[in-house]
């Protein structure tokens, strides 16, 4: 995209009649068969090269010094190197007028000075808004997304994201995260829809719709990427990019659904998991990224490694003994893209691959045609329509009111004994370590990749304590963070309180950095709880958190429990607004709280893991369970009907309930339907998430829900490794009530 701001050095003139010639030159690139046919092994080898901004940059990415290209190298990278992608923006969220300047930039040398003016697509991680873009909407992350089951929430966010990254001529969007969350202790659980795969694929399949949908001019804003293909969220030691050991059945029935639907929904885009699975590190499994990606999936898309994770094959995996060894095993494997990130190592080593004759120009062309297809799709070649997003406000008063409304709808009320909502007279003590702190609000990847650093975020980010103080009249006292942890004062200033909010937190971090020795609760998190608790003040937790981190130790000493995810800029508001009952709170859990660290059971598991000799058959103790979440108000289920009579006939299962708001407020309810197979060949689980509705409804108001399932949703993984339907006995269970039906 072209705006003519004045870092552009070209002249008017000269810019008008380049722009004419680009226009032309999309007209030879329609067929990209007969563009494929013009180019030089170099040219396809640069389209499969991916290099990170840095790598054409002056600065090196310290902080607080300003960005500055490098243009000689952007020129070798675009036009000599004829590179078909760019990456990130290391570390440093960027102005809309600087992202334009730089698009400008790189678009006058791919178009008009590189031979076959190829445009080029550029990734970014906008995975909870454009989180690189210092305007952008910000959204709660995904944990916190899920939390609110609202299927069209969850497409609007993305369709925002989606628009604001390609306003800024950024047309790739690395998200959404399509890895199901099987460890709690994962770093990158907040960035998952949760822990089920139903959910998971609804949302996900939702959130590349909203991205990929044609704008005005006919073309998708971005080309989303399903992450990371395949395996990646459940690493055996809970640490990131550590081995998983997953057979094959797991493989099929937790983790590939989500990737179909998302593949179903027109996914043009996945990237590689970037760890090991059963032994085999994903970027050199050909039986990972080409006979089930490409043979069985069908996937006619891109598929991009992650970052330096062909090196990795080499320094950290040990499966190759050399970078171009490296090479060829992920090339071969199926890759089509590498993100290299910093230099031509993989460039050079593919066209020596190729001449050596061990790579075929045949697979080659295979994935430029992969790469150039997915240009054409977004109408990157075709310079004379506007951009599909022109008429995009970045930042818009609707936006972030979106924004607002889903951190709003996360709010997740984990426990209430009835001291929420707040009494207007009551006089309230704020302290704990996330009551001023924006960052632990946010999560990572916003405005840094770690977004740890305060001073990245845009100045006026409301935090919990000014909400607080300004909503509570004069009723509040703070203790501040860190000042302030002496048990003495701070017991003092709880015994002068009604109730006192105890905002707890996480420090923001993402991947590697973000591996924790254990899941517990920090110590002296836990003991400001005990502290304020035993001075008689009745105490509210408020959790902001990357994971569900331990609080068995101090659930007792709270009264009531909010749970905030992660929930962005509008997090202080909506938690006050659940505080004091402006809003009823109607989040519900998407995955399994836990109890204990050494408990880590998806509701989803097994008969067998529900007895032990402590517990007798029901072992199964999670702090809170899948889809818990607490109102202002009361629901009543009642009246489950399960039609079975057009089973034989077309497979299909009518499910019925009356859901009936019996309190004295409006509020939300979510309605999730599971379905049990009885007896199985293969053990089934005790239960599997089947379909959902999130309902409002006013006091006394009832409604009938309806839902058909189909002899799809009763299959599982079989001895054969195929989806296999078996008949017997089923029960749907919906809330408390449980049907029970015989299938054939
Ligand atoms: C992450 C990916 C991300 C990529 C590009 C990697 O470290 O694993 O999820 O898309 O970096 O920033």
């Amino acid at each position: 995209m072209k705006t003519f701001s004045k870092t552009i050095r070209i002249p008017f003139l000269l810019l008008v009649l380049l722009s004419w010639a680009a226009t032309v030159r999309p007209a030879l690139a329609q067929d990209l068969e007969a563009l494929l046919a013009r180019m030089t092994i170099e040219e396809k080898v640069g389209q499969m090269t991916q290099l990170t901004l840095q790598a054409v940059s002056e600065t090196k990415g310290e902080p607080g010094v300003p960005h500055e290209i490098d243009h000689d190298a952007l020129r070798e990278a675009l036009v000599d190197r004829h590179i078909g992608s760019l990456l990130n923006v290391y570390d440093m969220a960027r102005t809309e007028a600087e992202w334009h300047a730089l698009m400008a930039d790189i678009d006058d040398l791919t178009r008009n000075e590189s031979r076959l003016g190829i445009p080029i697509l550029y990734g970014i991680d906008a995975v909870h808004g454009n989180n690189y873009l210092a305007e952008a909407t910000i959204f709660p992350q995904n944990i916190g997304l899920a939390a609110t089951w609202n299927t069209d929430l969850v497409a609007q966010a993305a369709r925002i994201t989606a628009q604001e990254t390609r306003a800024v001529g950024l047309n790739w969007n690395f998200a959404p995260v399509l890895d199901v969350a099987r460890t709690p202790l994962w770093s990158r659980f907040f960035e998952t829809f949760g822990e089920d795969t139903y959910a998971t694929a609804v949302f996900g399949a939702a959130a590349v719709r909203a991205m990929q949908e044609p704008g005005p001019s006919g073309y998708p804003a971005v080309a989303a990427t399903g992450k990371h293909f395949l395996g990646y969220s459940m690493p055996l030691s809970g640490k990131d990019r550590t081995p998983a050991w997953i057979p094959e059945r797991m493989l099929r029935d937790i983790f590939l659904p989500p990737f179909q639907a998302a593949m179903d929904a027109g996914l043009m885009t996945v990237m590689v998991n970037s760890a090991e699975m059963n032994g085999i590190p994903v970027h050199a499994d050909r039986y990972v990224l080409t006979d089930l990606l490409r043979d069985e999936l069908g996937f006619e898309g891109i598929a991009v490694t992650d970052w330096e994770d062909i090196g990795k094959l080499v320094d950290l995996h040990r499966v190759a003994a050399n970078y171009k060894e490296a090479v060829f095993q992920s090339v071969d494997a199926g890759i089509d893209m590498a993100m290299v990130p910093y230099d031509y190592g993989f460039t050079d080593a593919l066209i020596e691959l190729v001449e050596e004759g061990r790579i075929t120009e045949t697979r080659i062309d295979e994935s430029v045609l992969r790469i150039l297809r997915v240009k054409k799709s977004l109408g990157l070649f075709d310079t004379s329509s506007p951009s599909p997003t022109a008429h995009i406000h970045i930042g818009s008063d609707a936006s972030n009111a979106a924004s607002l409304q889903a951190a709003r709808e996360s709010m997740t009320l984990l426990k209430n004994t009835g001291v929420l909502p707040l009494g207007k007279e009551e006089s309230v003590l704020a302290a704990g370590p996330a009551l001023g702190n924006v960052p632990m609000m946010y999560g990572s990847w916003s405005y840094t990749w770690q977004g740890t650093d305060p001073d990245a975020y845009p100045e006026g980010i409301q935090t919990l304590d000014k909400e607080l103080a300004s909503r509570m009249n004069g009723r509040l006292a703070v203790a501040p963070w860190g000042e302030f942890h002496e048990p003495d004062r701070l017991r003092a200033m709880a015994y002068a309180a009604d109730v006192a909010v105890l905002a707890l937190g996480e420090v923001p971090s993402v991947e590697k950095p973000g591996d924790i020795e254990s899941l517990e609760l920090p110590e002296d998190q836990m003991a400001l709880v005990r502290d304020v608790a035993e001075s008689g003040a009745r105490v509210v937790v408020v959790l902001f958190q990357n994971r569900p981190r331990i609080i068995r130790a101090i659930e007792p000493y709270a009264d009531a429990i909010v749970l905030a995810y992660l929930p962005g800029p509008y997090g202080a508001q909506a938690v006050v607004d659940v505080l004091d009952g402006t809003v009823n709170p109607g989040g519900h859990l998407p995955f399994t709280y836990p109890r204990f660290t050494g408990s880590l059971v998806p509701y989803d598991h097994k008969p067998s893991e529900t007895s032990d000799i402590l517990y007798g058959t029901d072992a199964f103790q999670p702090q809170y369970r899948f889809g818990h979440g607490l109102s202002y108000t009361e629901f009543t289920y009642s009246d489950l009907r399960v039609d079975a009579s057009q089973f034989a006939a077309d497979g299909t299962l009518r499910v019925e309930v009356t859901l009936t708001n019996t309190g004295d407020r409006a509020g939300r309810d979510v309605a999730h339907v599971f379905v049990q197979d009885h007896v199985a060949s293969i053990s089934p689980a005790v239960r599997r998430l089947r379909a959902f509705s999130a309902v409002d409804l006013d006091p006394g108001e009832e409604t009938r829900l309806r839902w058909t399932l189909t002899r799809d949703d009763l299959r599982f993984i079989g001895h054969d490794m195929r989806a296999v339907y078996e008949p017997g006995v089923f029960s749907i269970h919906v809330d408390a009530l449980t049907e029970t039906i015989e299938l054939p």
